[in-house]
């Protein structure tokens, strides 16, 4: 379904997010025939340049971002058309006007302003689209992730943001919402009778959550130093991947709902502080080693740097205080320069209460199911069955697979598809709610004051490992192992 006609101005026009991720999404979803004609994609940066400059620009980040297969020359001219280009700078005058006579000149579009620059010009950016009268009843604003440094830097963000814009028209993006097995994992719990009953503390011994990447930092150092895996992936993908494993189910699939449940999961996670972070957390940073057989560098080489305790990798024993999972531990995990890029969350079953096969069988292995959000996305349910043969009553675990790819043969959409179309139609299921990002903060900023407070340093670990031998212990004092050493 087409969705109305629109103008999608994007700040941060000629930076990395707008090449790799937002042409690109809106470049498939022109090819899937969603965008109507009127649609206008109006691209803003301070460098003054034609717009049939940015039309290269345009291309260029097309070709390298979109499979080849998927590039067709109509497609391809009619999504160019679309594409205007403004120069304009957050914190002066100029160009401002010539963006509102190009916006004007169709104000009943659905207009979505998408800040994709630092969040130092978030405010900047605000002011001047409300001193210029840019907010039409039907705008809204698109934030892009770091909002704010922590709790306090994010209040402010929003503050000013909130100047110009009601919260209805604030769209704060988390691209792992848009993922499709992120979404899926809502189905999986809710539109299915057998999981649910065993969704708690009863039956489940404890969950794990990775999102580990075979990448460095590259040439984002810049701000991934001052920023660490804590704030870069914990505060917001990994706490809502969490967030939707956890949560109660909402009395509806509409955004109040859902984000209400959401909501008083992050209020329910047990304080960590100076008392317990070095017990509860691990932070570690990547070394050189060699990742997939090629040889790396370290973070400090990577960073130009001849010191840094940045943490390119942390892991957290996380708990939720209320009724549904008291004593199930949560072990989240996130980090740069793994052994390989997978990003999975794995529910561990306890596990039978009684086995009759013990004299014949050996040990039962317990339950998991393994929701896989990449590479190959899909779910994995492992369940114990007999070996074939009249060998006896041998019993193994083995993996129910459903892989997306293989079921529907087409790999999923990128999330920024599905995100930038839910904006377009006003749709902020997917969104984080300002509740939601301060109730982060307020679990994440004990955690980073413990870090600084007790001096607790990183641990290095080769690229290519799965992080420190810290993240190791961590589990294995509970008697437990991290997925992939099970
Ligand atoms: C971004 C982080 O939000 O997510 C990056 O800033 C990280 O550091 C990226 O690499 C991971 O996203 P994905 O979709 O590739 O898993």
């Amino acid at each position: 379904i087409q969705v109305s006609p629109f103008d999608l101005v994007v700040f941060g026009g000629t930076g990395d997010l707008a090449a790799r991720k937002l042409l690109p999404a809106m470049y498939q979803r022109d090819r899937a025939g969603q965008l109507p004609e009127a649609g206008r994609i109006i691209c803003v940066s301070r460098r003054a340049q034609t717009r049939e400059a940015y039309h290269g620009f345009v291309r260029d980040a097309l070709s390298s971002h979109v499979k080849s297969s998927e590039l067709e020359a109509t497609v391809l001219e009619r999504f160019v058309a679309r594409v205007h280009y403004c120069a304009a700078d957050a914190t002066g005058d100029g160009g401002w006007a010539e963006l509102a006579e190009l916006l004007n000149a169709a104000r009943e579009h659905v207009r979505s302003f998408y800040f994709a620059v630092s969040p130092d010009l978030f405010a900047p950016l605000s002011e001047q689209i409300g001193r210029f009268g840019l907010v039409t009843p039907e705008s809204r604003v698109v934030l892009e992730k770091p909002l704010g440094k922590n709790g306090e830097g994010a209040r402010a963000v929003n503050e000013a943001v909130g100047k110009v814009f009601n919260e209805s028209q604030i769209f704060r993006i988390d691209h792992y919402l848009g993922k499709e097995t992120v979404q899926n994992l809502m189905a999986l719990r809710f539109a299915n009778r057998m999981f649910e009953p065993l969704w708690n503390s009863t039956h489940i011994d404890h969950i794990q959550i990775t999102v580990a990447e075979d990448l460095g930092v590259g040439d984002r150092g810049g701000y991934y130093d001052t920023s660490g895996a804590l704030r870069d992936m914990v505060q917001n993908h990994i706490l809502q991947l969490l967030c939707l494993t956890a949560m109660e189910p909402p009395d509806a699939f509409e955004a109040d709902a859902v984000r209400d449940e959401k909501l008083k999961i992050l209020k329910a996670l047990k304080r960590i502080d100076e008392r317990n972070a070095e017990a509860a957390t691990v932070r570690g940073q990547y070394r050189k080693g060699s990742v997939g057989g090629q040889p790396t560098k370290g973070y400090l080489e990577d960073l130009g740097a001849e010191d840094s305790d940045t943490e390119t990798f942390v892991a957290i024993r996380a708990e939720i205080a209320n009724w549904r999972w008291a004593g199930v531990p949560f072990y989240l995990r996130t980090g740069k320069r793994l052994a390989a890029r997978t990003s999975e969350i794995v529910v561990n079953f306890r596990p039978i209460s009684h086995s009759i096969f013990d004299h014949t069988a050996g040990r039962i292995s317990q339950n998991r199911l393994i929701i896989r959000l990449q590479p190959d996305e899909g779910m994995t349910l492992e369940v114990m069955i007999k070996d074939p043969g009249p060998g006896g009553m041998r019993l193994r675990r083995i993996p129910l697979d459903m892989s997306f790819v293989e079921t529907f043969g087409v790999s999923n959409p990128d999330a920024y598809e599905r995100l930038l179309m839910d904006v377009i139609r006003g749709n902020q299921t997917l969104f984080m709610r300002l509740d939601e990002v301060t109730a982060a903060w307020n679990w994440i900023d004990p955690i980073l004051n413990a870090w600084k407070g007790n001096a607790q340093r990183v641990h290095h670990y080769p690229a290519g490992a799965w992080g420190p031998s810290a993240s190791i212990a961590l589990i294995e004092r509970d008697g437990r192992t991290w997925t992939e050493d099970m």
